[in-house]
């Protein structure tokens, strides 16, 4: 196996840096802390989230998380950016050892992927790695991302240059951004992206279901059926939520329309992922590596 051409963390602490608008590529002790306590905070509204909570804790812990502000972009690709990034490319391996037929294969170097919830989109980086590990299989990624906060945008394209065009050099992208909102009718924006939508190869949908409450579900549904009722071609569709206790009544309503509509090539109800091992591990006992400085206690 190949080991990207890039450190991912440093590459993702670059990334962190242009989130927060500060000169140069790191974090200095002070952004470490500001991004320290925006990771502990956005791990507590994930902890907390769908769950009736009562007083000053309604207060503090919103059922989803403001991502116009940039801290709370910041603590959630801090928190979750290279488990999201890698994970994809597990659930590729995993797809593969089920059915590897029904993994697109890219024509004439071509892949589309419409990420819904895209935020930063990192989890595109697993997606890419896993095509190009051996042999760069994807030459032209188009994307369409689909999010509600127009303020991921500038993040999603200094995730685009700082790690994907640096990790991937042959690697041509041509992107769509789609500012809907999943809760409300979305089917006029989507039908004005027809024709790059109805190109998807690959859907993906990580880690936003369960956002949306579950009083929104049949209209989140009404959206991604319409995108699933264009698509001029097979479409393998990723979905991976987080198993937060409270939050399955928003999650499984859409996973039952599919699995009416699609074949279930592989479902896991609750699934720990370690990356300690691979070409994609998460290291963390370098001190000068940024997941040192966040997340060792003596920092
Ligand atoms: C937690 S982030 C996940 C980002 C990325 N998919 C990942 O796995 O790292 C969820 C994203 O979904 C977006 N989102 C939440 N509710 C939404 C809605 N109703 N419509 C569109 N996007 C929404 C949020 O703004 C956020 O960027």
């Amino acid at each position: 196996m190949v080991k990207p051409k890039i450190d991912f963390t440093d590459a993702l602490e670059n990334l962190l840096a242009r989130v927060w608008q500060v000169s140069g590529d790191h974090l200095d002790s002070g952004f470490i802390r500001k991004t320290g306590e925006a990771v502990i905070d956005v791990r507590t509204i994930y902890r907390n989230k769908g769950e009736k909570l009562k007083g000053e804790k309604i207060k503090r812990y919103s059922q989803s998380i403001d991502f116009s502000q940039r801290r709370y972009r910041a603590g959630y690709i801090a928190s979750f950016g290279e488990r999201h990034a890698y994970l994809t490319y597990h659930h590729f391996k995993k797809i593969e050892n089920v059915d590897q037929a029904v993994i697109p294969e890219p024509q004439k170097g071509e892949l589309t992927v419409t990420v819904i919830g895209a935020g930063a989109a990192l989890e595109l980086f697993g997606l890419c790695y896993y095509y190009n590990e051996n042999k760069s299989r994807i030459r032209k990624l188009k994307i369409n991302f689909i999010e509600r906060t127009s303020d991921w945008q500038s993040d999603r394209d200094s995730m685009l240059e700082m790690i994907i065009k640096k990790a991937f050099l042959k690697l041509r992208i041509i992107k769509k951004d789609i500012t809907i909102n999943l809760a409300q009718d979305g089917i006029m924006p989507l039908s004005r992206e027809y024709d790059s939508l109805a190109k998807s190869d690959i859907i993906l949908i990580y880690n936003v279901l369960n956002e949306i409450t579950f009083y929104h579900t049949k209209m989140v549904w009404k959206n991604i059926e319409y995108i699933l009722k264009i698509c001029d071609k097979r479409v393998l569709i990723l979905l991976v939520e987080p198993s937060a206790k409270y939050t399955i009544s928003r999650i499984q309503p859409v996973i039952d329309q599919l699995s009416r509509c699609a074949k279930t090539i592989l479902k896991s109800d609750e699934e720990e992922f370690v990356f300690n091992s691979g070409p994609l591990r998460i290291e963390c006992s370098d001190s000068n590596s940024l997941n040192f400085r966040l997340f060792t206690k003596s920092n």
